[in-house]
């Protein structure tokens, strides 16, 4: 019980330090995160604050075949826990499999982890090589970062759900397409409608552009609270829910200044302002 409280307290004061609470002038990440770069989801392109995520492909896939919104919700409505509905929705995304127009030679889908009723979820982008391989979200040193996040906000893996819009690894860890997301968006969509969370933070660009369908920089969009457009709030048909971006934790560690760990400290500290009021 001390060992827990001693290794929670540690913990906190490392993700402060990490993310600049304590205003410390690190300039470089610490070992531990940045080793082994190689093949891992922090080596692709840094496209947080482009415009628009990259379209670029080793060839042009035909888009896949378009399913109906009430065909997916038709694999999960009779289920009666959000738990129970998420594994159905799994179930009919691996049988619809959207992402084998575009990715290849991956191991596991990686559909999302968490507490099926959460009421914050993070969204990230696409599963790196280390999620690629155990089929969880966010394992990686991009992962181990934001993990530190959630628990400098007094939450922890299992009180949140973590996912992306990608549910598989995208070839040559590429920043998925216009195209890629799109096709995966509708399963994305619905696991939000499942989970009927409080707030969303998205990571990084695709994920943002994904959820609030817009083209902005991340420059713009960060730091402020956003809601679905009209059209995805009335498909989701959840009301109410507050959309968070910042940046993802894999250009945090690429770019590790002081002054993009405050940026990012002060979005999740709008969050957990609204999560707990008061
Ligand atoms: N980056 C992501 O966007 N998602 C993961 O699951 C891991 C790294």
């Amino acid at each position: 019980m001390e060992n827990d409280a001693r290794h929670l307290i540690a913990q906190h004061a490392e993700t402060a330090r990490l993310l600049g609470v304590n205003f410390l002038p690190l300039g470089t990440p610490p070992s531990s995160l940045v080793e082994n770069t190689a093949q891992s989801v922090e080596t692709r392109p840094a496209v947080q604050e482009a415009a628009a995520p990259s379209t670029e492909r080793l060839s042009k896939p035909a888009p896949p075949p378009a399913v109906s919104i009430a065909e997916i919700r038709a694999s999960y409505e009779g289920k009666e826990s959000s738990g129970d509905r998420l594994e159905a929705l799994r179930a009919k995304y691996e049988f619809d499999a959207p992402h084998k127009h575009f990715a290849q030679g991956f191991t596991n889908i990686v559909f999302g982890e968490g507490d099926p009723d959460a009421e914050l979820m993070f969204i990230g982008e696409a599963p790196g090589q280390q999620e690629d391989e155990t089929g969880r979200p966010f394992v990686g040193r991009a992962g181990q970062l934001l993990e530190k996040m959630i628990v400098a906000m007094g939450l922890s893996r299992q009180r949140v759900y973590i996912c992306n819009v990608l549910k598989a690894r995208p070839p040559n860890n590429a920043t998925p397409s216009v195209e890629e997301s799109q096709a995966c968006a509708p399963y994305l969509y619905e696991q939000i409608r499942i989970i009927k969370p409080k707030v969303i933070v998205t990571l990084g660009l695709p994920a943002t552009h994904t959820v609030l369908q817009t083209q902005g920089t991340m420059r713009s969009l960060r730091g402020r609270w956003h809601e679905f457009a009209p059209e995805l709030g009335e498909q989701i048909g959840v009301g109410g829910i507050a959309i968070m971006p910042t940046y993802h934790p894999a250009y945090l560690l690429r770019s590790y200044t002081e002054e993009n760990r405050r940026k990012v400290w002060a979005d999740l500290q709008m969050v957990q302002g609204r999560l707990s009021p008061g």
